[in-house]
Order: C-alpha cells, then sequence, then structure tokens
C-alpha cells in the first residue's frame, strides 16, 4: 500500500508556498523514485468559510490514516469577529492536539549565503545550528480552567492554566535527549522554576530522566527570560534547546529571527514513532503579501524535506532537496525577504522552479 501524503495549504500565502512545494513533490515522484499518494484538504479560515469550522472530523479523519501532512499556514485579519473555537488557530490546534503531536522540531539553521541577513552580527550567527524542541500539546494553550467570565461590576477576570504533569514532561525530554545524541549532545532545559511550580515539576522531572536514562548528555536547566536574553547575546552556546508550549511559541520566533529570515524555516512535529506527522514553516500566513507572488516558499519545501526524513524514510531525498536549497541561495537566487546586494530578487513561483532546476542539476 502506498503512503499518504495530505496537503493542507489553508490561510493567506499557505497556497502560494505550497504549490512550489508540490512542484518538488512531483519531480521527486517523476524523477527520484519517491512513491506518495497525494490528497488535498482544507484548513484554517479556508476550512471555516467552507465547512463552517476550521478542522473538520472528516478532515482529522483523513490526516490519521495519512503519513505526514504538509501545512501551509492558518489565519488572518478576515476571521477575527469569528469566535476563538472556531477561528482558523483553533484548527491548527486541534490537529495538533487530536492527532497527538507533542513534539514540535523547530530548527534555527544560519545558511552560509544568508549570515548577512540576520539583524546580528556575522560573527555571532555564523554557523548557528540550534534545535528548538517545543512541547505542542500541553501547557496553557490547553490547560483548564479557561475562559473569560463576567464579574458583573462591569470588570471581567479573563484566565488561563499552565499544567503539567510528569509524563508529558519526560515524554517530550526524552525526545530532546535521543535529538541532542544525534547533534552536539548538548540540552538546555527551559521553565520558570523560580516563579512557577509547573516549571519546579518540569526540571525536576527533567532532572530524573537525565540521571536515568540520558546522563550521557550534557544538560543545561536555564530561566526562560534568561534563555530569550542568551538566545541574542550568544546563540552558539545552545545546541538543542527544550521547553514548553509557550515559552517554546516564543523563544522559537526568537531564534528564527536570529538567522535573518523567518521565511527559511521549517518545523516538524511529532507524535508516537510510526504515526502521522506534520510538517510546517515556522512563519505564519502573512496576509498583507498574500496573493502577490512575493513570499519565500524555501520554508515549505524545507518542511517537505523534513517530512521526507521523519515521516517517510527517504533520508537520501531529503539530503537532496535541502542541497538544492543550498543551489540556490548559492547562485544569489533570492526571495525579496532575504535580498541582497549583487543578487537576483525573485518571485514565490520562480523560486519553487529555481530549486528544481537545482534538483535536476543535483540528479
Ligand atoms: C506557531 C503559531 C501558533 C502557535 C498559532 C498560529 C496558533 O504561532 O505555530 O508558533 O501559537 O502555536
Ligand atoms: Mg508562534
Amino acid at each position: 500500500m502506498t503512503d499518504t501524503l495530505v496537503i493542507l495549504p489553508g490561510d493567506g500565502i499557505g497556497p502560494e508556498i505550497v504549490a512550489e512545494a508540490e512542484k518538488v513533490l512531483d519531480w521527486l515522484k517523476s524523477n527520484a523514485g519517491l512513491e506518495i499518494e497525494v490528497e488535498h484538504d482544507l484548513i484554517g479560515g479556508q476550512a471555516y468559510d467552507a465547512y463552517g469550522h476550521p478542522f473538520t472530523d472528516e478532515t482529522l479523519a483523513r490526516c490519521k490514516s495519512a503519513k505526514a501532512i504538509l501545512m501551509g499556514s492558518v489565519g488572518g485579519p478576515k476571521w477575527d469577529g469569528v469566535d476563538y473555537a472556531l477561528r482558523p488557530e483553533a484548527g491548527l490546534l486541534r490537529a495538533r492536539k487530536e492527532l497527538n503531536l507533542f513534539a514540535n522540531l523547530r530548527p534555527a539553521l544560519v545558511f552560509d549565503a544568508l549570515v548577512d541577513a540576520s539583524s546580528l552580527k556575522p560573527e555571532i550567527v555564523k554557523g548557528l545550528d540550534i534545535l528548538i524542541v517545543r512541547e505542542l500539546t500541553g501547557g496553557v494553550y490547553f490547560g483548564e480552567p479557561r475562559g473569560i467570565e463576567d464579574l458583573g461590576n462591569g470588570e471581567r477576570r479573563g484566565v488561563n492554566t499552565q499544567v503539567y504533569t510528569t509524563s508529558e514532561i519526560k515524554r517530550i525530554g526524552a525526545v530532546a535527549f535521543d535529538l541532542a545524541r544525534k547533534r552536539s549532545n548538548r540540552v538546555t532545559s527551559c521553565e520558570k522554576a523560580n516563579v512557577m511550580e509547573s516549571g519546579k515539576l518540569w526540571r525536576e522531572d527533567i532532572t530524573a530522566l537525565h540521571t536515568t536514562e540520558f546522563s550521557d548528555v550534557q544538560l543545561e536547566h536555564m530561566y526562560a527570560d534568561n534563555c530569550a536574553m542568551q538566545l541574542c547575546r550568544n546563540p552558539r552556546q545552545f545546541d538543542v534547546i527544550v521547553t514548553d508550549n509557550l515559552f517554546g511559541d516564543i523563544l522559537s520566533d526568537e531564534a528564527a529571527m536570529l538567522t535573518g529570515s523567518l521565511g527559511m524555516l521549517p518545523s516538524a512535529s511529532l507524535g508516537e514513532v510510526g504515526k502521522t506527522g506534520l510538517y510546517e514553516p515556522v512563519h505564519g500566513s502573512a496576509p498583507d503579501i498574500a496573493g502577490q507572488n512575493k513570499a519565500n516558499p524555501l520554508a515549505t519545501i524545507l518542511s517537505l524535506s523534513m517530512a521526507l526524513r521523519y515521516s517517510l524514510e527517504r533520508a537520501t531525498l531529503a539530503d537532496m532537496v535541502e542541497a538544492a536549497v543550498q543551489d540556490v541561495l548559492n547562485s544569489g537566487t533570492r526571495t525579496a525577504d532575504i535580498m541582497a546586494d549583487n543578487c537576483r530578487e525573485v518571485g514565490t513561483d520562480a523560486m519553487g522552479d529555481a530549486v528544481v532546476k537545482a534538483l535536476e542539476n543535483l540528479a
């Protein structure tokens, strides 16, 4: 039986960038022996407009039986007035929760050709290669109680709950330690154990897991605010950073920006071994440039490469896609977000074409 890849383009620039990743996918199917059944479905505002829900049961069922999901992006001002439970973002959160995608891998890598695109000095970011492992199905994103309550006297009260259990902490910790062993063997675990009980538990459980199963890996604990500061001061001190859902959301945006372009960074969201993985660019739906052929499709193309590596067991093809992206960057082809002196600016579609061309040259 052929594996299935479900494509969920989503909102804003989602459809444009996903279309370029599909060019790469089609090339791999025709020329590199990739066998995969591709299905398309809707998520986010697209799905809300069509079905009245941002991630329907039917879409969930289709995703559950697939090997991997490639998503564009969700959200936009069009749905600002929609109830929280039905907003585009809620569709993505439902997908993460229902598919049990508890481990979010967000690499922040500085490509040599783009070292000047960073807002930090080249000598601080050159060669940067860190991996943020963000817990994705727990914490304040999903904790109960939550809501806004009317106190009656013109006052309202908004509540969210930060909550973690030992098994949730150890499960994400194990993913981080495992990945560190394949890299530079160092893990920095971030929380706010100085002010939050959930952070204290996080630190204790990570320490216990380290002692019993991963004592060969170098472990450091760091308060999340300090980590935010250290990422700007000396980002290369990090190898793998493991943290909760909310801190991971924030720290991964910061780490992404260190690399110069949010438009370059892919991510993988994984559950239990062998189950469906979801792959998406780290950036959002950029409604301000949607439909203008300006968006950078490379983060989505690199997300496809992560899917090849982590879900489809085609690491050689993943290497090939990454090499093609490197070649395109080295040749000076750039979308507007990473444009530099003496480079050639191209649109979304020409960037996708350039990657396919580079694949042809590599083959
Ligand atoms: C992300 C995004 C999402 C999040 C939104 C779109 C729900 O910011 O993937 O980082 O907050 O997790
Ligand atoms: Mg985010």
